[in-house]
Protein backbone atom coordinates (compact mmCIF):
# COMPACT_ATOMS: atom_id res chain seq x y z
CA UNK A 1 0.00 0.00 0.00
CA UNK A 2 1.55 3.45 -0.97
CA UNK A 3 1.19 5.94 1.90
CA UNK A 4 -1.60 8.47 2.03
CA UNK A 5 -1.36 12.13 1.63
CA UNK A 6 -2.34 14.64 3.79
CA UNK A 7 -2.45 18.67 4.50
CA UNK A 8 -3.10 18.98 7.76
CA UNK A 9 -5.21 22.85 8.73
CA UNK A 10 -4.53 23.88 12.16
CA UNK A 11 -6.31 27.13 13.25
CA UNK A 12 -5.03 29.08 15.23
CA UNK A 13 -6.42 32.62 14.94
CA UNK A 14 -7.94 32.56 18.40
CA UNK A 15 -7.65 35.93 20.16
CA UNK A 16 -6.81 34.00 24.12
CA UNK A 17 -8.12 36.81 25.60
CA UNK A 18 -9.13 34.61 28.44
CA UNK A 19 -5.25 33.78 29.29
CA UNK A 20 -4.79 38.12 30.11
CA UNK A 21 -1.09 37.76 28.54
CA UNK A 22 0.44 39.40 25.71
CA UNK A 23 2.03 36.15 24.32
CA UNK A 24 -0.75 34.69 21.77
CA UNK A 25 -2.23 31.42 23.49
CA UNK A 26 -1.02 29.36 21.40
CA UNK A 27 2.67 30.64 22.06
CA UNK A 28 2.11 29.45 25.54
CA UNK A 29 4.61 26.75 26.55
CA UNK A 30 3.85 23.07 28.11
CA UNK A 31 6.29 20.78 28.58
CA UNK A 32 8.86 23.61 27.24
CA UNK A 33 7.59 24.02 23.76
CA UNK A 34 4.13 25.63 22.70
CA UNK A 35 1.02 24.36 22.18
CA UNK A 36 1.46 25.28 18.84
CA UNK A 37 4.13 22.81 18.39
CA UNK A 38 3.09 19.85 20.17
CA UNK A 39 -0.17 20.03 17.77
CA UNK A 40 2.07 20.85 14.32
CA UNK A 41 4.26 17.20 15.91
CA UNK A 42 1.64 15.41 16.20
CA UNK A 43 -1.12 16.38 13.80
CA UNK A 44 1.22 16.61 10.97
CA UNK A 45 3.80 13.57 10.61
CA UNK A 46 5.46 11.90 8.31
CA UNK A 47 6.35 11.88 4.38
CA UNK A 48 3.50 13.58 2.42
CA UNK A 49 2.34 15.50 5.17
CA UNK A 50 1.60 18.80 3.88
CA UNK A 51 1.24 22.09 6.80
CA UNK A 52 -1.25 24.96 6.57
CA UNK A 53 -1.70 27.01 9.58
CA UNK A 54 -4.50 29.50 10.41
CA UNK A 55 -3.57 32.68 12.25
CA UNK A 56 -4.86 36.04 13.17
CA UNK A 57 -3.89 39.28 11.82
CA UNK A 58 -0.85 40.63 13.23
CA UNK A 59 0.05 37.50 14.54
CA UNK A 60 3.32 37.72 13.65
CA UNK A 61 5.20 35.87 16.24
CA UNK A 62 2.78 32.86 15.75
CA UNK A 63 4.28 32.98 12.01
CA UNK A 64 7.62 33.23 13.41
CA UNK A 65 7.22 29.94 15.34
CA UNK A 66 5.71 28.10 12.49
CA UNK A 67 8.51 29.11 10.22
CA UNK A 68 10.55 27.82 13.24
CA UNK A 69 9.00 24.56 13.60
CA UNK A 70 8.28 23.80 9.76
CA UNK A 71 9.38 25.90 7.46
CA UNK A 72 7.83 23.87 4.63
CA UNK A 73 4.05 25.03 6.03
CA UNK A 74 2.16 27.68 4.26
CA UNK A 75 0.87 30.49 6.76
CA UNK A 76 -3.00 31.80 5.93
CA UNK A 77 -4.27 34.73 8.07
CA UNK A 78 -8.26 34.99 8.80
CA UNK A 79 -9.00 38.50 8.73
CA UNK A 80 -12.08 38.28 10.55
CA UNK A 81 -12.73 35.69 12.82
CA UNK A 82 -16.03 34.26 10.97
CA UNK A 83 -16.32 30.88 12.60
CA UNK A 84 -14.11 27.34 12.11
CA UNK A 85 -15.26 26.62 8.76
CA UNK A 86 -14.26 30.25 7.51
CA UNK A 87 -11.00 29.96 9.38
CA UNK A 88 -10.44 26.43 7.25
CA UNK A 89 -11.34 28.61 4.18
CA UNK A 90 -8.43 30.98 4.67
CA UNK A 91 -6.03 28.02 3.71
CA UNK A 92 -8.69 27.03 0.52
CA UNK A 93 -5.27 27.75 -1.75
CA UNK A 94 -3.66 24.55 0.27
CA UNK A 95 -6.63 22.88 0.22
CA UNK A 96 -6.99 23.11 -3.36
CA UNK A 97 -3.55 21.47 -4.30
CA UNK A 98 -5.40 18.41 -3.00
CA UNK A 99 -4.23 15.79 -0.98
CA UNK A 100 -5.81 12.48 0.06
CA UNK A 101 -6.73 12.97 3.64
CA UNK A 102 -7.68 16.71 4.89
CA UNK A 103 -7.06 17.31 8.52
CA UNK A 104 -8.46 19.49 10.73
CA UNK A 105 -7.04 20.45 14.27
CA UNK A 106 -7.31 22.94 16.68
CA UNK A 107 -3.90 24.90 17.75
CA UNK A 108 -5.00 25.62 21.29
CA UNK A 109 -5.31 21.31 21.76
CA UNK A 110 -2.10 20.44 22.85
CA UNK A 111 -2.74 16.89 24.03
CA UNK A 112 -4.46 14.87 20.93
CA UNK A 113 -1.60 12.15 20.28
CA UNK A 114 -0.12 10.98 16.90
CA UNK A 115 -1.81 8.08 17.19
CA UNK A 116 -5.15 8.91 17.80
CA UNK A 117 -4.71 11.42 14.90
CA UNK A 118 -4.10 8.56 12.37
CA UNK A 119 -6.88 6.27 13.73
CA UNK A 120 -9.21 9.57 12.89
CA UNK A 121 -7.71 9.19 9.53
CA UNK A 122 -7.75 5.51 8.89
CA UNK A 123 -11.77 5.59 8.14
CA UNK A 124 -11.18 7.85 5.33
CA UNK A 125 -9.27 5.35 3.52
CA UNK A 126 -12.13 2.51 3.69
CA UNK A 127 -14.56 5.06 2.31
CA UNK A 128 -15.93 8.11 4.75
CA UNK A 129 -16.06 11.51 3.63
CA UNK A 130 -15.83 12.73 7.64
CA UNK A 131 -14.06 11.41 10.39
CA UNK A 132 -14.83 13.51 13.37
CA UNK A 133 -13.31 13.03 16.60
CA UNK A 134 -15.38 12.77 19.82
CA UNK A 135 -15.67 12.14 23.20
CA UNK A 136 -18.04 11.78 26.64
CA UNK A 137 -17.70 14.96 28.06
CA UNK A 138 -18.43 14.97 32.29
CA UNK A 139 -20.34 18.16 31.61
CA UNK A 140 -21.17 18.78 28.65
CA UNK A 141 -22.06 21.85 28.53
CA UNK A 142 -20.36 24.65 25.58
CA UNK A 143 -19.36 21.85 23.33
CA UNK A 144 -21.18 20.55 19.96
CA UNK A 145 -23.19 17.38 20.83
CA UNK A 146 -22.42 14.51 18.22
CA UNK A 147 -26.19 13.48 17.15
CA UNK A 148 -26.35 9.64 15.93
CA UNK A 149 -29.56 7.92 14.80
CA UNK A 150 -29.44 4.07 14.09
CA UNK A 151 -26.21 4.70 15.80
CA UNK A 152 -24.87 6.57 12.80
CA UNK A 153 -23.44 10.15 12.92
CA UNK A 154 -25.59 12.47 11.29
CA UNK A 155 -24.98 16.02 12.44
CA UNK A 156 -23.36 17.74 14.92
CA UNK A 157 -25.63 20.60 17.00
CA UNK A 158 -23.78 23.87 18.66
CA UNK A 159 -24.67 24.47 22.79
CA UNK A 160 -26.50 27.86 21.16
CA UNK A 161 -28.50 26.27 18.82
CA UNK A 162 -29.45 22.22 20.87
CA UNK A 163 -32.68 21.57 21.68
CA UNK A 164 -33.11 20.66 25.32
CA UNK A 165 -33.12 16.84 24.83
CA UNK A 166 -29.90 17.22 22.34
CA UNK A 167 -28.12 19.06 25.10
CA UNK A 168 -28.31 16.00 27.41
CA UNK A 169 -26.19 14.62 24.96
CA UNK A 170 -22.60 13.67 26.76
CA UNK A 171 -21.07 12.52 23.44
CA UNK A 172 -19.31 15.47 22.23
CA UNK A 173 -17.31 16.98 19.55
CA UNK A 174 -13.32 17.50 20.20
CA UNK A 175 -13.77 19.69 17.32
CA UNK A 176 -10.49 17.93 15.61
CA UNK A 177 -11.99 16.72 11.98
CA UNK A 178 -10.31 14.89 9.01
CA UNK A 179 -12.05 14.78 5.59
CA UNK A 180 -11.80 12.81 2.25
CA UNK A 181 -9.17 14.78 0.75
CA UNK A 182 -11.00 15.24 -2.61
CA UNK A 183 -14.52 15.87 -1.32
CA UNK A 184 -13.40 18.57 1.19
CA UNK A 185 -13.99 21.67 -0.86
CA UNK A 186 -17.49 20.49 -1.93
CA UNK A 187 -18.87 20.34 1.67
CA UNK A 188 -16.77 23.17 3.08
CA UNK A 189 -18.60 25.61 0.83
CA UNK A 190 -21.79 24.43 1.17
CA UNK A 191 -21.55 25.53 4.85
CA UNK A 192 -23.45 28.69 5.77
CA UNK A 193 -23.84 30.70 8.74
CA UNK A 194 -27.47 30.42 9.47
CA UNK A 195 -27.35 29.80 13.47
CA UNK A 196 -27.57 31.67 16.44
CA UNK A 197 -24.66 33.25 16.50
CA UNK A 198 -24.15 33.88 12.68
CA UNK A 199 -20.87 31.78 12.35
CA UNK A 200 -19.77 29.69 9.60
CA UNK A 201 -19.49 26.52 11.97
CA UNK A 202 -17.30 23.37 10.48
CA UNK A 203 -19.09 21.23 12.30
CA UNK A 204 -21.91 21.83 10.14
CA UNK A 205 -19.93 19.27 7.41
CA UNK A 206 -21.52 16.32 8.94
CA UNK A 207 -24.98 17.35 8.42
CA UNK A 208 -23.76 18.46 4.50
CA UNK A 209 -21.64 15.08 4.15
CA UNK A 210 -24.98 12.96 5.25
CA UNK A 211 -26.87 14.66 2.64
CA UNK A 212 -24.82 14.26 -0.24
CA UNK A 213 -25.36 10.54 0.46
CA UNK A 214 -21.83 10.57 2.36
CA UNK A 215 -20.46 8.59 4.91
CA UNK A 216 -19.61 10.46 8.23
CA UNK A 217 -18.08 8.95 11.11
CA UNK A 218 -17.14 9.40 14.87
CA UNK A 219 -13.89 8.24 16.67
CA UNK A 220 -13.69 7.98 20.25
CA UNK A 221 -11.16 9.17 22.42
CA UNK A 222 -10.78 10.20 26.27
CA UNK A 223 -11.98 13.85 27.75
CA UNK A 224 -7.97 14.32 29.08
CA UNK A 225 -6.71 14.05 25.32
CA UNK A 226 -9.17 16.78 23.78
CA UNK A 227 -8.73 19.57 26.90
CA UNK A 228 -8.77 23.39 25.26
CA UNK A 229 -6.88 25.60 27.05
CA UNK A 230 -8.46 28.93 27.64
CA UNK A 231 -7.23 29.73 30.84
CA UNK A 232 -3.88 29.56 32.60
CA UNK A 233 -5.75 26.83 34.90
CA UNK A 234 -6.07 25.09 31.60
CA UNK A 235 -2.06 25.56 30.85
CA UNK A 236 -1.78 24.27 34.08
CA UNK A 237 -3.87 21.05 33.70
CA UNK A 238 -2.90 20.41 30.55
CA UNK A 239 1.16 20.32 31.87
CA UNK A 240 0.24 18.04 34.24
CA UNK A 241 -1.44 15.94 31.73
CA UNK A 242 1.63 15.87 29.75
CA UNK A 243 3.82 15.74 32.35
CA UNK A 244 2.35 12.75 33.78
CA UNK A 245 2.91 11.40 30.33
CA UNK A 246 6.54 11.97 29.94
CA UNK A 247 7.16 10.78 33.07
CA UNK A 248 5.00 7.40 32.29
CA UNK A 249 7.46 7.32 29.04
CA UNK A 250 10.60 7.46 29.74
CA UNK A 251 10.65 5.29 32.72
CA UNK A 252 9.32 3.04 30.14
CA UNK A 253 12.17 3.76 28.50
CA UNK A 254 14.40 2.60 31.18
CA UNK A 255 14.56 5.59 33.06
CA UNK A 256 14.67 5.36 36.98
CA UNK A 257 12.02 7.96 38.27
CA UNK A 258 12.50 7.26 42.26
CA UNK A 259 9.67 10.41 42.86
CA UNK A 260 8.44 10.89 39.35
CA UNK A 261 5.39 13.29 40.40
CA UNK A 262 8.33 15.78 41.16
CA UNK A 263 10.26 15.40 38.45
CA UNK A 264 9.52 17.90 35.40
CA UNK A 265 10.73 17.21 32.01
CA UNK A 266 10.53 18.51 28.51
CA UNK A 267 8.41 17.27 25.35
CA UNK A 268 12.60 16.80 23.67
CA UNK A 269 14.28 15.44 26.86
CA UNK A 270 16.25 11.67 25.09
CA UNK A 271 17.51 9.34 27.37
CA UNK A 272 20.52 6.64 26.88
CA UNK A 273 20.21 3.45 29.25
CA UNK A 274 20.45 3.37 32.68
CA UNK A 275 19.39 6.89 33.72
CA UNK A 276 18.65 7.53 37.59
CA UNK A 277 16.75 10.72 38.15
CA UNK A 278 16.57 11.59 41.53
CA UNK A 279 13.33 13.53 43.57
CA UNK A 280 12.79 17.44 42.47
CA UNK A 281 15.15 17.27 39.42
CA UNK A 282 13.38 20.08 36.65
CA UNK A 283 14.60 19.88 33.12
CA UNK A 284 13.93 22.16 30.47
CA UNK A 285 13.90 21.99 26.85
CA UNK A 286 16.90 20.47 24.54
CA UNK A 287 18.08 17.85 27.03
CA UNK A 288 20.19 14.73 25.92
CA UNK A 289 21.13 12.64 29.08
CA UNK A 290 23.68 9.74 28.49
CA UNK A 291 23.78 6.30 29.21
CA UNK A 292 24.17 5.57 33.12
CA UNK A 293 24.05 9.28 33.81
CA UNK A 294 22.56 10.37 37.55
CA UNK A 295 20.66 13.15 37.95
CA UNK A 296 20.42 13.99 41.51
CA UNK A 297 17.83 16.11 43.68
CA UNK A 298 17.11 19.72 42.93
CA UNK A 299 19.00 19.88 39.69
CA UNK A 300 18.09 22.38 37.09
CA UNK A 301 19.07 21.34 33.42
CA UNK A 302 18.16 23.27 29.92
CA UNK A 303 19.56 22.88 26.79
CA UNK A 304 22.93 20.70 27.56
CA UNK A 305 23.76 17.48 27.10
CA UNK A 306 24.75 15.06 30.01
CA UNK A 307 27.17 12.67 28.97
CA UNK A 308 27.56 8.81 29.37
CA UNK A 309 27.89 8.06 33.54
CA UNK A 310 27.85 12.00 34.22
CA UNK A 311 27.01 12.61 37.73
CA UNK A 312 24.98 16.00 38.53
CA UNK A 313 24.02 17.52 41.44
CA UNK A 314 22.49 17.88 44.34
CA UNK A 315 21.44 21.34 43.53
CA UNK A 316 23.06 22.14 40.45
CA UNK A 317 22.16 24.41 37.51
CA UNK A 318 23.10 23.33 34.04
CA UNK A 319 22.46 26.17 32.04
CA UNK A 320 22.01 26.65 27.69
CA UNK A 321 24.91 25.34 25.95
CA UNK A 322 27.23 23.11 28.53
CA UNK A 323 28.13 19.68 27.20
CA UNK A 324 29.23 17.46 30.60
CA UNK A 325 31.74 14.61 28.69
CA UNK A 326 31.65 11.49 30.22
CA UNK A 327 32.60 10.33 33.58
CA UNK A 328 32.29 14.40 34.26
CA UNK A 329 31.02 15.43 37.97
CA UNK A 330 29.47 18.75 38.67
CA UNK A 331 28.72 18.37 42.44
CA UNK A 332 26.08 20.73 44.63
CA UNK A 333 26.24 24.30 44.39
CA UNK A 334 27.71 24.79 40.95
CA UNK A 335 26.10 26.75 38.01
CA UNK A 336 27.52 25.96 34.36
CA UNK A 337 26.88 27.91 31.13
CA UNK A 338 27.74 27.51 27.71
CA UNK A 339 30.70 25.81 29.25
CA UNK A 340 32.06 22.66 26.97
CA UNK A 341 33.60 20.58 30.30
CA UNK A 342 35.33 16.90 28.44
CA UNK A 343 35.35 13.38 29.89
CA UNK A 344 36.14 13.11 33.58
CA UNK A 345 36.29 16.53 34.53
CA UNK A 346 35.31 17.30 38.36
CA UNK A 347 33.58 20.74 39.41
CA UNK A 348 32.71 19.09 42.74
CA UNK A 349 31.52 22.26 44.89
CA UNK A 350 29.84 25.55 44.44
CA UNK A 351 31.60 26.69 41.22
CA UNK A 352 30.75 28.71 38.45
CA UNK A 353 31.81 27.88 34.89
CA UNK A 354 30.46 30.05 32.23
CA UNK A 355 31.82 30.39 28.47
CA UNK A 356 34.64 28.20 29.32
CA UNK A 357 36.23 24.98 27.47
CA UNK A 358 37.93 22.45 30.16
CA UNK A 359 39.91 19.69 29.16
CA UNK A 360 39.78 15.95 30.22
CA UNK A 361 40.62 15.19 33.66
CA UNK A 362 40.77 18.46 35.07
CA UNK A 363 39.88 19.31 38.56
CA UNK A 364 38.13 22.32 39.62
CA UNK A 365 38.27 23.32 43.28
CA UNK A 366 35.26 24.42 45.42
CA UNK A 367 34.33 28.01 44.56
CA UNK A 368 36.27 28.62 41.48
CA UNK A 369 34.43 30.90 39.73
CA UNK A 370 35.15 32.12 35.97
CA UNK A 371 35.12 36.16 35.46
CA UNK A 372 33.24 35.83 32.09
CA UNK A 373 31.87 39.05 32.02
CA UNK A 374 33.21 43.13 32.73
CA UNK A 375 30.24 44.66 32.74
CA UNK A 376 30.40 44.95 28.40
CA UNK A 377 31.19 41.80 26.81
CA UNK A 378 31.35 37.73 27.63
CA UNK A 379 34.88 36.53 27.69
CA UNK A 380 36.20 32.81 27.45
CA UNK A 381 38.01 30.39 29.98
CA UNK A 382 40.82 27.79 28.18
CA UNK A 383 41.85 25.33 30.74
CA UNK A 384 43.81 22.37 29.44
CA UNK A 385 43.49 18.82 30.36
CA UNK A 386 44.67 17.21 33.63
CA UNK A 387 44.98 20.69 35.60
CA UNK A 388 44.15 20.97 38.89
CA UNK A 389 42.34 24.45 39.93
CA UNK A 390 42.83 25.79 43.76
CA UNK A 391 39.64 26.23 46.19
CA UNK A 392 38.77 29.44 45.78
CA UNK A 393 40.44 30.59 42.19
CA UNK A 394 38.88 33.29 40.46
CA UNK A 395 39.90 33.22 36.77
CA UNK A 396 39.60 36.13 35.16
CA UNK A 397 38.64 35.79 31.29
CA UNK A 398 39.90 36.08 28.45
CA UNK A 399 42.37 33.59 29.72
CA UNK A 400 44.22 30.68 29.37
CA UNK A 401 45.33 27.62 31.69
CA UNK A 402 47.65 25.46 30.13
CA UNK A 403 46.72 21.50 30.15
CA UNK A 404 48.81 20.14 33.31
CA UNK A 405 49.27 23.34 34.93
CA UNK A 406 48.27 23.93 38.65
CA UNK A 407 46.88 26.87 39.98
CA UNK A 408 47.50 27.69 44.10
CA UNK A 409 44.23 27.92 46.08
CA UNK A 410 43.00 31.44 46.28
CA UNK A 411 44.48 32.94 43.02
CA UNK A 412 43.52 35.44 40.73
CA UNK A 413 44.27 34.32 37.78
CA UNK A 414 44.06 37.58 34.97
CA UNK A 415 47.29 36.10 33.19
CA UNK A 416 47.83 32.85 30.63
CA UNK A 417 49.08 30.11 32.55
CA UNK A 418 51.61 27.83 30.46
CA UNK A 419 51.05 23.96 30.48
CA UNK A 420 52.43 22.44 33.39
CA UNK A 421 53.32 26.08 34.89
CA UNK A 422 52.73 26.40 38.76
CA UNK A 423 50.39 29.78 39.17
CA UNK A 424 49.98 31.27 42.61
CA UNK A 425 48.51 35.22 43.16
CA UNK A 426 48.12 35.28 46.73
CA UNK A 427 49.73 38.05 49.04
CA UNK A 428 52.17 36.62 51.49
CA UNK A 429 51.26 35.34 54.73
CA UNK A 430 52.22 36.87 58.41
CA UNK A 431 52.61 35.11 61.39
CA UNK A 432 52.66 36.27 64.75
CA UNK A 433 54.24 34.07 67.71
CA UNK A 434 51.32 34.36 70.57
CA UNK A 435 49.60 37.30 68.84
CA UNK A 436 46.06 35.82 69.61
CA UNK A 437 46.83 35.36 73.31
CA UNK A 438 47.77 39.00 73.17
CA UNK A 439 45.01 40.37 71.19
CA UNK A 440 42.22 38.26 73.94
CA UNK A 441 43.83 39.70 76.38
CA UNK A 442 43.98 43.20 75.69
CA UNK A 443 39.68 42.98 74.58
CA UNK A 444 39.43 41.40 78.12
CA UNK A 445 41.11 44.17 79.73
CA UNK A 446 38.96 46.77 77.63
CA UNK A 447 35.72 44.81 78.98
CA UNK A 448 36.75 44.63 82.41
CA UNK A 449 35.62 48.34 84.09
CA UNK A 450 32.22 47.48 83.08
CA UNK A 451 31.52 44.43 84.99
CA UNK A 452 34.48 45.65 88.35
C1 LIG B 1 -15.59 24.17 18.76
C2 LIG B 1 -16.59 23.31 18.00
C3 LIG B 1 -17.40 22.49 19.01
C4 LIG B 1 -16.47 21.64 19.84
C5 LIG B 1 -15.42 22.52 20.52
C6 LIG B 1 -14.37 21.67 21.19
C7 LIG B 1 -17.21 24.50 15.97
C8 LIG B 1 -18.22 25.34 15.33
N1 LIG B 1 -17.45 24.17 17.23
O1 LIG B 1 -16.35 25.09 19.54
O2 LIG B 1 -18.32 21.65 18.34
O3 LIG B 1 -17.19 20.92 20.81
O4 LIG B 1 -14.73 23.34 19.54
O5 LIG B 1 -13.50 22.45 21.94
O6 LIG B 1 -16.25 24.13 15.33
N2 LIG B 1 -11.04 29.66 15.24
C9 LIG B 1 -10.48 30.40 14.24
N3 LIG B 1 -11.24 31.29 13.56
C10 LIG B 1 -12.56 31.46 13.83
C11 LIG B 1 -13.13 30.71 14.87
C12 LIG B 1 -12.35 29.81 15.55
O7 LIG B 1 -9.28 30.26 13.96
O8 LIG B 1 -13.18 32.30 13.14
C13 LIG B 1 -10.21 28.67 15.96
C14 LIG B 1 -9.99 29.05 17.40
O9 LIG B 1 -8.78 29.76 17.56
C15 LIG B 1 -9.89 27.69 18.08
C16 LIG B 1 -10.78 26.82 17.23
O10 LIG B 1 -10.89 27.46 15.97
O11 LIG B 1 -8.58 27.19 18.03
C17 LIG B 1 -12.15 26.56 17.84
O12 LIG B 1 -12.85 27.77 17.95
P1 LIG B 1 -13.74 28.13 19.21
O13 LIG B 1 -14.39 29.42 18.97
O14 LIG B 1 -12.96 27.95 20.44
O15 LIG B 1 -14.86 26.97 19.09
P2 LIG B 1 -15.74 26.39 20.24
O16 LIG B 1 -16.89 27.29 20.49
O17 LIG B 1 -14.89 26.00 21.38
CA1 LIG C 1 -12.80 26.42 22.18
Amino acid sequence: MTARSSLTVVLAAGEGTRMRATLPKVLHPVAGESLLAHVLAAASKGEGARLAVVIGPEHHSVEQEVKRLRPDADVFVQRERLGTAHAVLAAREAIVRGADDLLVAFGDTPLISAETFARLRAPLATGAAVAVLGFRAADPTGYGRLLLRDGRLVAIREQADASEDERKVTLCNAGVMAFDGRKALQILDRIDNANKKGEYYLVDAVAIARDMGLEAVVIETSEDEVRGINTKAQLAEAESVMQTRLRQAAMEAGVTLIAPETVYLAADTTFGKDVTIEPFVVIGPGVSIGDGAVIHSFSHIVQASIGKKTSVGPYARIRPGTSLGDGAKIGNFVEAKAAILEEGVKVNHLSYIGDAEVGANTNIGAGTITCNYDGFGKHKTLIGKGAFIGTNTSLVAPVKVGAGAYIGSGSVITADVPDDALALERSPQTVREGGATRYRESKLRDKKPKGA
